[in-house]
């Protein structure tokens, strides 16, 4: 119920009221007013209610309405899925249609391209083979070069070796060349030394060795190219003091004549004196006849031969001169001279150290001299039970052999 209606009902209900109350009292005249107002109030509650009823009606109508709207969309809705599944089928089949002929188009251009592509491909193999043959031109080109370089690289590898060779050959002449001059200068200086006191020295050995040696002619003059007086002189006291019975000289001369002497004034003894010129020779030969020693020393002419000394060649004595000779206890070793080749001297010892007797003396003079010091230096090295003795410093060198 409305406000209106509560309104209306409440004043009828009051007029009823007053009806009722006027007609009990007696008042019918304000009873038939009232009641004709009841009515009115009555007609007018009646036609609102008719009023709203159409209004009820017309929304009732109106709400039908839009049901039978919203009922006819449902309709149209359900039966949407169908539409829409035959579109759907609709635009697949147009879609597959499409893409079929696409995927035919593909295929078409795809087949046009991979053609294109083996035919790029082909003419890329055939570039490529081309290529190669051009790389294996070029390589076996490099090839050669790179042997052609090999090959001088090796050549310039093998001439540094050879330069750094002669460079270390240079240094060492040089060094050999220092050494040597520096030997040179002190064997100068120790010469120019000696010339001060030499003669007062060689003098006094010439005294002794006169005293010692009574000479029958004329001595063979001392020096030079023959023996220093104070080489003889020791000579001679190395033969007093141990009274070799076989010498043997190597060069002979004027201390074949001395040694001679020595060796007849003790009473015994041999020498036999290798000579590889016969005219000296023959010469000595004549001076031993001259001071009656013929029958104490010989001079055996023994021309110089190629002979061989551990695989070297050397210029020495014809052996065959010597193959009669043992137990040397005194070797002089005075020749070849220098001249007749290379280390000159050094054959003696390896060719006759197999005749010689134990304890023997071997005498080497010049040993002032390179070659000699070494010819000394190497028969100590190889000969075992060889010694030095006496000094350095002598010209010449005394070596005692005593095999073990
Ligand atoms: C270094 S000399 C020494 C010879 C000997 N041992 C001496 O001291 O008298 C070596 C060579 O000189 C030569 N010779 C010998 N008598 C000679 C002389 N009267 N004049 C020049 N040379 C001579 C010989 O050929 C000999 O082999």
């Amino acid at each position: 119920m409305t406000t209106r209606q509560l309104v209306a009902g409440l004043v009828a209900a009051a007029l009823g009221l007053a009806t009722a109350v006027l007609g009990v009292v007696g008042q019918a005249d304000l009873a038939i007013a009232a009641l004709g107002l009841l009515l009115a109030v009555l007609v007018v509650v009646l036609l609102d209610i008719r009023r709203r009823q159409g209004e009820m009606a017309k929304r009732l109508k109106q709400m039908a309405q839009r049901d039978l709207a919203t009922a006819r969309k449902i309709d149209r809705l359900r039966g949407l899925p169908a539409d829409v599944e035959a579109s759907g089928r609709r635009t697949l089949d147009a879609v597959t249609g499409e893409v079929r002929s696409t995927v035919g188009r593909l295929q078409t251009a795809g087949d046009r391209v991979l053609t294109g592509i083996a035919q790029e491909r082909l003419a890329a193999a055939e570039r490529h083979v081309e290529l190669v043959g051009h790389v294996g031109g070029i390589g076996s080109t490099l090839t050669s070069l790179g042997d052609g370089v090999s090959g001088i690289r090796e050549d310039v590898a093998s001439t540094k070796k050879r330069v750094d060779g002669a460079r270390r050959d240079l240094l060492a002449g040089q060094e050999e060349l220092a050494q040597g001059e520096k030997r040179r200068l002190i064997s100068l200086r120790e010469r120019v030394d000696k010339l001060g006191y030499e003669p007062v020295r060689q003098i006094q050995a010439l005294m002794q060795l006169d005293k010692r040696i009574d000479a029958r002619a004329p001595l063979p003059p001392t020096g030079g190219w023959a023996m220093e007086p104070t080489t003889l002189f020791r000579l001679v006291r190395l033969v007093d003091q141990t009274r070799p019975a076989m010498v043997v000289e190597c060069g002979s001369g004027a201390s074949t004549v001395w040694l001679a002497y020595a060796l007849e004034s003790l009473g015994g003894g041999r020498l036999v004196s290798l000579e590889h010129d016969e005219r000296y020779a023959e010469q000595t030969r004549r001076t031993l006849e001259e001071h009656g020693l013929s029958g104490v020393a010989e001079v055996r002419h023994a021309p110089l031969s190629e002979v061989e000394v551990n695989g070297e060649t050397f210029t020495w004595y014809d052996p065959t001169a010597v193959q009669d000779l043992k137990d040397i206890e005194l070797l002089l070793v005075d020749g070849p001279p220098r001249a007749s080749g290379p280390r000159a001297r050094y054959p003696a010892l390896p060719l006759l150290g197999t005749r010689l007797a134990p304890g023997a003396r071997i005498v080497l003079d010049d040993v002032d001299r390179p070659e000699e010091q070494e010819a000394a230096d190497a028969w100590l090295a190889e000969t075992p039970g060889l010694v030095r003795e006496g000094s350095e410093t002598d010209r010449s060198a005394l070596l005692t052999y005593r095999p073990g």
